[in-house]
């Protein structure tokens, strides 16, 4: 699927993104993987080799987004796709929960990581992927298309990435096609607290993996909890010059879980 393709990760040091990034390895892809915690990078790099490379890169922060640029220019010649990954999570924390300064203090930390690290990542690679013809992918959630998939705060960043998707195909066309994936669930997923509610040391892999499960098992259809490298092919292919046919969409990669039945329970 991806042969000659270079693609680019962001936020790809452990979950979602690694997962992508060693699928499209495994389809033929040279890969950029990047990620705000150079820990994880060094943890990871042995599934990597020299025709890829592994970079500290906050996405917040434009001079990081331009290294990581000057970068991928020096070493390769182009680049075909850049997929987007980072997150973190609010905790499905209910508002009234947290005064207004927390959530004054959430809101920007939130923004900052889920919306803004994905619009500058797309303007600063914009020249790179016209060169191409390329495509961008961002990573949604179920949490923009129904209630409680997150706190009000995550689901706003990930209503917010639905929306881009749609302006940005527009903007960027014909050169570049904009897609993305909304998942629901990810069993091998790091998902990060906020700093601003003291939450940045919780992870989702906290939660007892069968818990997790059987959570997962008792209201989707598919009744499984995939894990990273499953959602791979979807992102492969709208990171592939095979798409041809495909933008300013997002694929809800779900399990079944929004579409489960209204009157009859789950088994
Ligand atoms: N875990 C789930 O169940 C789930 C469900 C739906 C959507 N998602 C989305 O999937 C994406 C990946 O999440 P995950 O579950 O794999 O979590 P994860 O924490 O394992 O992966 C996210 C990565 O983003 C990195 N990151 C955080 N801030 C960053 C920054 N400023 N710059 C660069 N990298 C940064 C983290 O260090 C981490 O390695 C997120 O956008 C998340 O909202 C996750």
């Amino acid at each position: 699927m991806l042969q000659n393709h270079t693609i680019l990760i962001t936020g790809a040091g452990s979950g979602l993104g690694l997962g992508i990034a060693k699928y499209c390895k495994a389809q033929g892809a040279q890969v950029i993987v990047t990620d705000i915690d150079q820990d994880k990078l060094q943890l990871i790099a042995s599934a990597f080799d020299e025709q890829d490379l592994l970079l500290r890169c906050d996405v917040t922060q434009i001079a990081d987004l331009y290294a990581c640029k000057s970068a991928i220019q020096a070493k390769y010649s182009k680049l075909d796709a850049v997929i987007g990954a980072q997150g973190i999570f609010d905790g499905n924390l209910p508002i009234q929960s947290m005064t207004a300064e927390h959530l004054d203090q959430l809101f920007d930390e939130m923004f900052h990581v889920n919306v803004k690290g994905y619009l500058l990542t797309a303007h600063i690679f914009a020249s790179l992927l016209k060169a191409s013809n390329g495509a961008l992918v961002f990573t949604t959630s179920t949490a923009a298309y129904a209630a409680d998939g997150g706190g009000a705060v995550y689901t706003a960043t990930k209503g917010a990435i639905r929306s881009l998707i749609q302006q940005l195909a527009f903007e960027f066309a014909p050169e570049i096609r904009v897609n993305g994936v909304a998942p629901a669930a990810i069993g091998n997923s790091q998902l990060k607290g906020p700093k601003a509610l003291n939450l940045d040391h919780q992870k989702q892999s906290d939660i007892p993996k069968d818990a997790f499960l059987n959570l997962f098992q008792s209201i989707s259809l598919l009744q499984d909890l995939p894990d990273a490298e499953d959602y791979g092919a979807i992102y492969a292919f709208l990171a592939s010059q095979h798409n041809k046919v495909m933008t300013g969409q997002t694929i809800v990669a779900d399990q079944g879980l929004l579409n489960r039945a209204v009157l009859t329970q789950a088994h």
